[in-house]
């Protein structure tokens, strides 16, 4: 098969990088991919979110399969738009897409169907929003309801945060259209996890979770970025948790959406909150998690294009996932300054030190002036990926490799997958 895998990040070089050891791969492509998938796949410079060339490149490459990875071309109708051409593609339809590029619409699915999430008010007025956040007990959520690249969510500690927050969305317009309506929520407490099932828009397999690392400091500190790290599985997981999680939360939202007339065909990601042996869902998304793609991918035994396959045609009754027992550990290497400002174009070095069973994913990076030169081109820059029995040893061996490479300005936190005994 020829297959083309849209995007650019980390998250787009693990699935490229996953569907290559499928004996039923004759090509693969990405689009516009990095240095990392251009070792693998051939890389098309078109944007992910140029819908019609996307589809047109595939017309003209007699592409059978698009695996689309990042929210943007979804929540654009990129699927329908192949789908309208007789290209095949794994990801969410527009109108499925909703459940994470609208929060607003997401939230109501979730209240009618009974779905245990966090209470939730939306508003589009201001001084509305402004008066009923007054009255309300911290700490406090406050999110925009559309997309808005990890930067539509405070969690307010105190009340001038939260203020501040409706202040920068719904007057100074900062997120623009995304904040046109404002969710505030209440906060929940617990342990995160990013929890993933594929649904060819009946059937529900789960697949295995994750935790992901969101500020850029270690200890959660500092800002919120795209992803600092991630490991799977999560230390507080269980078969009783991962029933649950299906049970409660992913099993209804599937059926819930089929009877909405938005069929889910699609990996579906659970942001969970767990919590006295309840868990609670903190947001949806319509595809896989960066940076938790790139720790769930290496666990997986089972060919990712025979579930692709079977997601796109309903035939998911036919597939049985399998995944190692093996823990897994990424860690993000990112630009200085990021999730501020960075220089791009710094030459990269030690990506050929490393051990051969060591993933290097690579987000923000290309090929420089020789083809053996690889230079920073963006914020997030690698995910190291190290698998091991446990995940002292994954994390060990993954921060090991991280040490043996080096752009300037590069930094990581160093405490993914840490935990105190
Ligand atoms: P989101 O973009 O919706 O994933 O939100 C970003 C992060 O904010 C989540 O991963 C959570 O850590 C946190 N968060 C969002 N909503 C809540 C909530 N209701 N209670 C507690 N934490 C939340
Ligand atoms: N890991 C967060 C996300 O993919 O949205």
């Amino acid at each position: 098969m020829k297959v083309l895998v849209v995007g650019n990040g980390a998250r787009e070089h693990a699935i490229t990088w996953k569907l290559a050891q499928s004996p039923k791969i004759k090509e693969l492509f990405t689009a516009p991919g990095n240095a990392g998938t251009a070792r693998i796949a051939q890389n098309l410079d078109i944007a992910a979110n140029d819908i019609k060339s996307l589809g047109k490149a595939a017309q003209q490459k007699n592409i059978d399969l698009v695996v689309v990875g990042p929210e943007v071309p979804l929540a654009e109708g990129i699927v329908d738009h192949l789908e309208s051409i007789g290209i095949p593609a794994f990801g969410a339809s527009k109108l499925a897409a909703e459940i994470e590029s609208s929060k607003v619409f997401s939230k109501a699915l979730m209240q009618k169907y009974n779905i245990p999430c966090a209470k939730s008010v939306s508003f589009a007025d201001y001084a509305q929003a402004k008066e009923y956040v007054q009255k309300q007990k911290l700490p406090i959520v406050i999110k925009a309801d559309g997309l808005a690249a990890g930067k539509g969510v405070v969690v307010a500690l105190k009340m001038e945060e939260a203020l501040a927050a409706l202040t920068e969305f719904m007057q100074d317009k900062k997120l623009g259209a995304a904040a046109n309506q404002v969710l505030v929520e209440e906060f929940l407490p617990g342990r995160e996890m990013s929890y993933f099932a594929f649904s060819d828009g009946i059937n529900v397999l789960p697949m295995v979770s994750a935790c992901d690392y969101k500020r850029v400091n270690d200890g959660d500190k500092g800002p919120n970025t795209g992803g600092m790290g991630s490991y799977s599985p999560p230390v507080f997981d269980s078969p009783a948790l991962q029933k649950l999680a299906m049970d409660t939360i992913m099993v209804p939202t599937i059926k819930a959406m089929a009877q909405e007339g938005r069929q889910y065909r699609s990996v579906l990601y659970g942001g969970l909150m767990m919590n006295k042996g309840k868990a609670s869902v903190v947001e949806f998304n319509a595809r896989f998690g960066d940076p938790e793609t790139q720790v769930i991918l290496p666990r997986l035994k089972t060919d990712l294009l025979d579930i692709i396959i079977a997601t796109v045609k309903g035939k998911l009754s036919q597939i049985k996932i399998e995944v190692s027992e093996e823990a897994c550990v990424g860690v993000v290497m990112a630009s200085g300054g990021y999730p501020g400002n960075y220089k791009t174009g710094l030459p990269i070095s030690g990506l050929l030190d490393i051990d051969s069973d060591v993933m290097v994913f690579h987000a923000g990076t290309k090929i420089g002036a020789a083809p053996w030169e690889v230079l920073t081109n963006g914020g997030r820059v690698l995910t190291v990926v190290a698998m091991g029995k446990t995940i002292a040893e994954a994390r060990e061996k993954a921060y090991n490799n991280v040490s043996r490479i080096h752009f300037d300005g590069c930094h990581y936190r160093k405490d993914i997958a840490l935990f105190k005994s």
